[in-house]
């Protein structure tokens, strides 16, 4: 288990991270969401050792990094694929990193295997296209045979195929009773790969929970085509409803479930045509619950209103 106690770090003038306190579990794929330069990797590498924290403190299974004996055999980490020297061979460069802590050569075959790019083991790094990379980094994470293990933006420069095969072998390092933290900044990706997802933004903890908890953090909407839609809306209003009218013979509802804006109907006299509750989509979610906190923030345009 990860343990993010309080933790704060500045860099000078920027507060990267700012009183982060969560924890990841064992068991399940726990996904770490936030926009571009919301502090995500700054955490991983906080957790790491690579950064020390400015306050707080970050525990591995109730030790910190600068205190584990053989720190690959107890996390393994991707952080940035490209971070390799390139005139190494893929099988040199697992060789090296086993070397120096300790794991039998034999163990490089294993995670090369693993990985599927045993068929390049002997090719150097340097030619590598970013895919290729981040298998490799992803082996060199599994080296130690690790129970924690943290993936920075693994899915970056993956085709469809690759994302597909990262998203079942997280699933099984979970399934082993593993912690898996994996961090993105796309909730539609992490949807599909996480069972956990903690948001962030500006270095501060927005959320966390289920992906079927944030979904419903969110009031979905109800569309409705009515006989009769100027007087449902006006009941609707009254209710402190927010309508919108999407064409002449629809209106979207928000504030009402689909059951109280048909019973209104029904009071109202008005004959309903359709009512569909609509959920908002993962990535509606993400955007809401992060407007406040874009670094780069555009408005858009087409805000709801009240009629
Ligand atoms: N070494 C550093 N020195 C100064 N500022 C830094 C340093 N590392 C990160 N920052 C700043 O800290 C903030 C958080 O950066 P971080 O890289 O952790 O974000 P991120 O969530 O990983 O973003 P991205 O999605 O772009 O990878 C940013 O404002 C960044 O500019
Ligand atoms: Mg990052």
């Amino acid at each position: 288990m990860l343990k993010i106690d309080h933790l704060t770090k500045r860099y000078e003038d920027t507060i990267a991270v700012d009183d982060l306190d969560f924890e990841v579990k064992p068991g399940v794929v726990t996904g770490f969401l936030g926009p571009n330069g919301s502090g995500k990797s700054t955490t991983m590498r906080v957790i790491l050792g690579l950064d020390h924290p400015t306050k707080g403190r970050v525990t591995i299974d109730g030790k910190k990094y600068e205190d584990l004996k053989s720190p690959l055999r107890e996390v393994g980490a991707l952080l940035d694929a490209k971070a390799v020297h390139p005139g190494r061979t893929a099988r040199n460069h697992l060789r090296a990193l086993a070397a120096s802590n300790r794991i039998k050569w034999s163990r490089v075959d294993e995670v090369l295997e693993f990985t599927g790019i045993s068929s390049v083991a002997n090719k150097k790094v340097g030619g590598f296209s970013l895919g290729m990379s981040q298998r490799l980094g992803i082996a060199a994470a599994l080296l130690g045979d690790p129970q924690v293990l943290l993936f920075d933006e693994p899915v970056n420069g993956l085709d469809p195929e690759g994302i597909r095969w990262i998203r079942e072998f997280f699933r099984s390092l979970a399934k082993e009773g593993r912690t898996v933290f994996v961090s993105s900044h796309l909730m539609s990706e992490m949807a599909l790969t996480a069972d956990q997802i903690i948001v962030i933004g500006r270095g501060k903890l927005i959320t966390q929970g289920s992906v079927d908890d944030l979904t419903a953090t969110v009031q979905g909407t109800v569309l409705v085509r009515a006989s009769n839609l100027t007087s449902l809306t006006k009941a609707l209003v009254a209710k402190k409803a927010i309508v919108q009218s999407t064409s002449d013979t629809a209106i979207s509802v928000t504030g009402l479930s689909s059951d109280e804006v048909g019973e209104l109907a029904f009071k109202t006299g008005v004959v309903i045509h359709e009512l569909t509750p609509q959920r908002a989509s993962l990535e509606e979610v993400f955007m809401e619950l992060t407007a406040d906190s874009l670094e780069y923030g555009a408005s858009m345009p087409g805000d709801v209103s009240h009629e």
